[in-house]
């Protein structure tokens, strides 16, 4: 059983894509995954064609309702997400114990699944923190589009911090590229600093830009499918297929 934080601050990297969709690379080996969409946006939630859900991750992290993941398709849940969550950085301020607050809610539920997938928003706030302190491991999309390295720094500070006071079994397991374009001088150039700075955090695997990664939230449907066997689904099942290796299965 590993539970992942999809992790990075900033917005457009492909963080949802990229849990929906090693989500549902990993429900297709026959593993039993849970997704938890941790972003106010909601963007995975509804990616997965869930609208107006009954209970979100909102009211339990309010303590409020039962746990109840939603059963997307076969081996693939979800814990959905809904605006009120935006609520919620501030509303749990004053909690105790506030950044185990998602902990306690998996601690639930854990037992039933294979790996656990966390969906975090584009912030590094208490969201982000309660992600971190519930994972045993971070994964990290980046695009490969500019230098992010001050941002890479940034989040590299907030999870040593956390490993640090809160849960010590934390690690980066893997960074990989998103939106992908070989042909570009750039990209190939931001891939090999970022490789100088994870060393062999990065992956080998890339997901190359790919209309269809975009076209397939619309109907609600995992890139797998969508299409089978369009460049995104064929990127993202060997990306599975590292990261399952990583992560010791
Ligand atoms: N590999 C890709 N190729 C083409 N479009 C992509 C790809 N990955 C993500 N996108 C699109 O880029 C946008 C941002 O991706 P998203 O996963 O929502 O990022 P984040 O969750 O980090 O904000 C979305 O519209 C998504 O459909
Ligand atoms: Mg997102």
């Amino acid at each position: 059983m590993a539970i992942f934080a999809i992790s990075n601050h900033k917005g457009g990297v492909g963080k949802t894509t990229s849990t929906v969709n090693i989500g549902a690379g990993f429900a297709l080996k026959g593993k039993k995954v849970l997704l938890i969409d941790l972003d106010p946006q909601a963007n995975l939630t509804q990616s997965l064609g869930i609208k107006n859900p009954e209970i979100s991750i909102y009211d339990n992290l309010r303590g409020e309702k039962n746990i109840i993941p939603i059963e997307v398709k076969k081996n693939l849940y979800v814990l959905p997400s809904s605006l009120d969550l935006s609520a919620a950085e501030i509303e749990l301020n004053a909690e105790p114990g506030r950044e185990y607050i998602l902990r306690d809610i998996i601690s639930k539920i854990k037992d039933r699944f294979d790996y656990i997938l966390i969906d975090c928003p584009p912030s590094l706030g208490l969201l982000t923190i309660n992600a971190l302190t519930a994972s045993n491991h971070v994964i990290i999309p980046l695009q490969a589009e500019f230098l992010p390295l001050k941002g890479l720094v940034k989040l590299n500070d907030v999870i040593e911090k956390i490993k640090n006071r809160l849960n010590p079994a934390l690690n980066i397991i893997a960074v990989f590229l998103t939106q992908y374009d070989h042909r570009k001088v750039l990209n190939r150039d931001v891939s090999e600093m970022i490789k100088d700075f994870y060393g062999d955090k990065m992956l080998e695997s890339k997901i190359s830009s790919n209309i269809a990664l975009a076209e397939a939230p619309s109907q609600g449907k995992d890139i797998f499918l969508y299409n089978k066997n369009c460049k995104g689904a064929t990127d993202y099942k060997q990306l599975c297929e590292e990261l399952l290796e990583k992560a010791g299965k």
